[in-house]
């Protein structure tokens, strides 16, 4: 989708550009977003706070980056200079806390990507350089470390997975989808992963996060978000055998990860970033617009109804209590997938390149998310809970931000695509800098849409380090299709 053709039919954020014409289309359009009557700064902003966890570690701000996979290991799964550069950004940011910095796979089958990192005996080492490069780049910049708190996602891209080549799918499914299986071309008697193989890749997730404990980090993600396999247990109320149909089996994946962690690697913390909720899959209409693909009942969206469009939370509340009883705190909530239905993921007002016009103000996404995050939170005070999708907020980012502390409605604020056009967003914003709004992720999707035609991820309109490359040419022709 081009920017120069396509006019959005909901108003852009840098439109609305005092507080009160924002919050007077908030209330025309009734959505429920916090805002403060002012912003505060430097000490006297919530985003400044630090908090101690159960363990005595110390996370000294409020502000998380959430992980972004690049699109640009190497085919063995090391780091290039691409992602380097990259986690070195985020190091420099100002955040506090590194939720994992972006999706590293735990086995090669697993991979989302041939260029997506793995993490084996082969590549520790490059991973106990990219934990020093964080460090120093923390240190240089803030002076500081023992404030920082630093994890690794780990994950199986299960239904998602490409590890051999950009153009051929080779999905590991729990489960056979109505409609996901036809869609990437899978028959209906695909074989699903046996219990026997999901006990070994419990074993795979454990040698990683062994791993991830002698390279430095803090903490591992276990995944379950966006439809990568962790995400697919929560939904497989249709799967026979120990890992399908009641939570208790469909939670046992987690809790076989964990307790080999725990026993294996003593003194990891551990987290999970959770897709608090899922709807349907979305397709896009004649006129361009996202509209549900399906016919309602629909049974595999974790965290809704049967109407497949509504929020039900009671069975991710089922979910946070294995997660009270297995003694994590770190809990990081996103919504729903990059793949079939990223408008309530991401929202955007300019769709990637195999994506649909936003069915909604964008608004709505992030509003949805940060309603949902604050009723986790305040039923389960005794998490650490960092939220996500703040991108979309641009210049209103640090109010709805600071306004979402004050209410206790998350402990952090995740930020993803902003810190790829302007990673050090948190620094200024507590320093009392100001923003620097030519910097400001104005949500263009390239970031989604190069990764999608097989190309690395970066922010192509605004980062002048991928501005200038040769491939910009390229997706600018894409888009223009
Ligand atoms: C290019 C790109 C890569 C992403 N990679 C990951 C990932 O590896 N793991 C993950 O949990 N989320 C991933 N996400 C989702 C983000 O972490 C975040 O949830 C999402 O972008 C919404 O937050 P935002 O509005 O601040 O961008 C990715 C998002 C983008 C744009
Ligand atoms: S490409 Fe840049 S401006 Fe576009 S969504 Fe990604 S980070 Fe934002």
């Amino acid at each position: 989708m081009s920017e120069g053709k396509y006019k959005p039919k909901f108003p852009r954020i840098a439109q609305l550009k005092t507080l009160e014409q924002f919050r007077e289309y908030l209330n025309k359009e009734g959505i429920p977003l916090p805002l403060p009557d002012e912003p505060l700064s430097g000490n006297q902003t919530p985003l400044s706070k630090g908090h101690r966890l159960r363990s005595g570690k110390l996370i000294g701000n409020s502000f998380c980056i959430l992980p972004m996979e690049g699109w640009d290991g190497t085919l063995a799964g090391k780091p290039t200079e691409h992602t380097k550069r990259r986690w070195g950004n985020f190091a420099r940011s100002g955040a506090k806390l590194l939720w994992g910095c972006e999706a590293v796979a735990v086995r090669h089958e697993g991979r989302a990507n041939p260029n997506q990192l793995l993490l084996n005996e082969e590549n520790l080492v490059d991973f106990k350089e990219l934990y020093s490069l964080l460090i120093k780049e923390h240190k240089d910049a803030f002076g500081r470390t023992d404030d920082f708190f630093v994890g690794l996602q780990l994950t199986h891209s299960g239904r998602f997975s490409k590890p051999n080549s950009q153009d051929k799918m080779e999905p590991k499914i729990l489960y056979p989808h109505p409609y996901l299986n036809k869609k990437f071309g899978l028959p209906e008697d695909y074989p699903v992963m046996t219990d026997k193989e999901i006990h070994d890749l419990v074993d795979d997730f454990v040698k990683a996060a062994i791993l991830a404990q002698k390279a430095g980090f803090h903490f591992v993600d276990i995944k379950h978000c966006h439809g990568y396999l962790g995400h697919e247990f929560l939904s497989a109320i249709q799967r026979d055998g120990n890992y399908g149909e009641s939570m208790e089996n469909r939670s046992r994946f987690l809790k076989e990860v964990v307790s080999g962690i725990r026993s294996e690697a003593p003194g990891l913390e551990i987290g999970v970033r959770l897709s608090i909720f899922d709807w349907m899959p979305f397709q896009k209409s004649e006129d361009g617009l996202g509209v549900p693909a399906m016919t309602p009942p629909y049974s595999f969206a974790f965290g809704s109804d049967n109407s497949g469009t509504t929020i039900n939370l009671l069975e991710p509340y089922d979910f946070l209590k294995v997660l009270q009883k297995l003694d994590i705190e770190l809990v990081c909530t996103t919504a729903g997938s990059p793949y079939y239905n990223p408008h309530i993921q991401r929202p955007a007002l300019f769709p990637p390149s195999d994506g649909y016009l936003p069915p909604e103000d964008p608004l709505h996404g992030v509003a949805r998310q940060i309603e949902v995050t604050g009723k986790i939170k305040k039923a389960f005070s005794e998490f650490y809970v960092v939220g996500s999708a703040y991108s979309y907020l641009q210049e209103w980012l640090p109010m709805v931000a600071q306004e979402v502390l004050l209410r206790g409605m998350a402990d952090s604020i995740g930020l993803g695509r902003m810190v790829l056009s302007y990673p050090e967003l948190p620094a200024d914003v507590l320093s009392g800098k100001g923003l620097n709004r030519q910097k400001l992720c104005r949500t263009f999707s390239d970031c989604t849409t190069a990764p999608r035609n097989g190309m690395i991820s970066g922010c192509f309109p605004l980062d002048p380090y991928y501005k200038e490359m040769d491939i910009h040419e390229k997706l600018k022709k894409i888009k223009e299709a």
